[in-house]
């Protein structure tokens, strides 16, 4: 299993581009599954992740052309509507088959995803909402296993807000008879990007964005091509490792609108930060200030950006408090964080961090893929060599990360 050794102590100046989106390019992919056209997606980041959902659909019988970002996806063949556990279980964005077969085939088994690291995960809400929509959805053998005619329109309300959950509706509710309407919908820009494809693609969706989504069924929906916005998560996960080395760097290709409150924090810590159309610039002090920050659904600070800012809170100046308010379990990083010599002390959601003057390099172990990138942000400021193990995680969300950060200037070494 190849892990990652870090020199630390470089300041990461220069300029990189950034990759299309995973938590966008995930759902959009699964989207081609509503139609017997082609549909063409570019951007598409070259990730594990992207790789385990392209196997998932040439399984269901989904012809795949792949060249560089571009990926084109014919579902008019689709024969076999299964997500098998041994798919799902490696990733749990493979549930965002269930809502589109659901729809276009009139039934769908898909393994439970399970846990995970960060959290029990439940897919309670999916089903649900599928069962609102006339779906008949049981629960055997660790598979969901839906059959309906087609799914009727219908108002739902979820109990919490969710991300893929909305997503899965959204897509199912597009080939529905009749007018859904989500309330208690994710804002998140990913959500928006998947109804912008949908539309491309004949879907009837206002409201993408906002908390309360119509959708009026179509009875079917037609090749297109879509654009993957860009990544705020690896965006966010560079800024962060840029501002804990005092570093200076330029991200192109990027969406700032999208990353509000991620920037309000570093700019917070002490950054000077410049937002162009499709950049970013950064700068920062040779020390950061610490920041407090309370995890919460879009537009407020992402759960996927907390790892990275509890590293950055390591080694500011001064104590901060992190609340994490979406998912139950997610402070595993900070043990490790500890063997590099932070100050953390964990009460239930909430992290207390006291920063340190400077962070020893050790070896770490990666606990899931945002974790990792805390442990990558904080071997970059730390003395010494940091070795982190169980990098494949970093592979599943973060297209070439050893590269960029090498174009970067980091002393960055992928060790077989
Ligand atoms: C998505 C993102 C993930 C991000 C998360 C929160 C993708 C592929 N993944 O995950 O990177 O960290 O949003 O922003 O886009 N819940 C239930 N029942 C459900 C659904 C969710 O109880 O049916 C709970 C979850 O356990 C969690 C909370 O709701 O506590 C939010 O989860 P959700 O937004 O669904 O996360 P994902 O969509 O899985």
């Amino acid at each position: 299993m190849d892990k990652l050794l870090i020199e630390g102590g470089q300041c990461l100046t220069g300029e990189i581009a950034v990759s299309g989106a995973k938590n966008a390019a995930l759902p959009i992919l699964c989207a081609a599954l509503l139609c017997a056209e082609p549909v063409t997606f570019t951007n598409v980041p070259q990730l594990k992740d992207v790789d385990t959902l392209l196997a998932l659909l040439a399984r269901m019988g989904v012809k795949i052309e792949r060249e560089g970002s571009t990926v084109t996806l014919d579902a008019a063949g689709l024969t076999d509507p299964v997500a098998p556990y041994e798919m799902v279980k490696t990733m749990r964005a493979s549930i965002l088959v269930l809502g589109p077969l659901a729809a276009r085939c009139g039934q769908a088994s898909v393994s439970l995803p399970g846990g995970c690291a960060i959290g029990a995960r439940p897919v309670d809400q999916h089903i649900k909402g599928l069962q609102a929509m006339g779906a008949a959805v049981d629960v055997e053998h660790g598979y969901v296993r839906v059959n309906a005619s087609r799914l009727k329109g219908a108002r739902l309300v979820t109990d919490m807000v969710t991300v893929t959950g909305t997503e899965n509706l959204m897509m199912a509710a597009c080939l529905a008879d009749g007018e859904t309407i989500i309330e208690n919908a994710a804002c998140e820009p990913e959500v928006v990007d998947l109804a912008n494809c949908l539309t491309a693609m004949g879907a009837k969706i206002s409201g993408a964005g906002s908390e309360m989504i119509r959708i009026e069924g179509v009875p079917r929906l037609h090749g297109a091509r879509h654009r993957i916005m860009p990544d705020r998560i690896e965006t966010g996960t560079y800024l962060c490792a840029a501002a804990v080395t005092g570093g200076q760097v330029r991200l192109i290709g990027t969406q700032a609108s999208s990353l509000d409150a991620v920037i309000g924090k570093l700019t917070e810590a002490g950054c000077v930060i410049r937002c162009d159309p499709d950049s970013i610039h950064l700068s920062a002090p040779r020390r950061l200030s610490a920041v407090n920050l309370r995890t919460a659904p879009y537009p407020a600070f992402p759960t996927d950006m907390q790892a990275q800012f509890m590293a950055l809170d390591c080694v500011a100046n001064g104590a901060a408090t992190i609340r994490e308010t979406i998912f139950e379990n997610r402070f595993m990083h900070a043990i490790e964080l500890q063997r590099l010599g932070a100050d953390i002390h964990i009460d239930g959601n909430t992290a207390m961090v006291r920063g340190v003057e400077r962070l020893q390099g050790a070896t770490v172990m990666a606990t899931d893929l945002r974790a990792s990138a805390s442990l990558v942000i904080a071997g970059l400021v730390a003395e010494g060599a940091t070795m982190i193990e169980r990098i494949y995680h970093l592979d599943r969300g973060y297209e070439c990360l050893d590269a960029k950060l090498a174009a970067l200037g980091a002393r960055v070494q992928r060790v077989k």
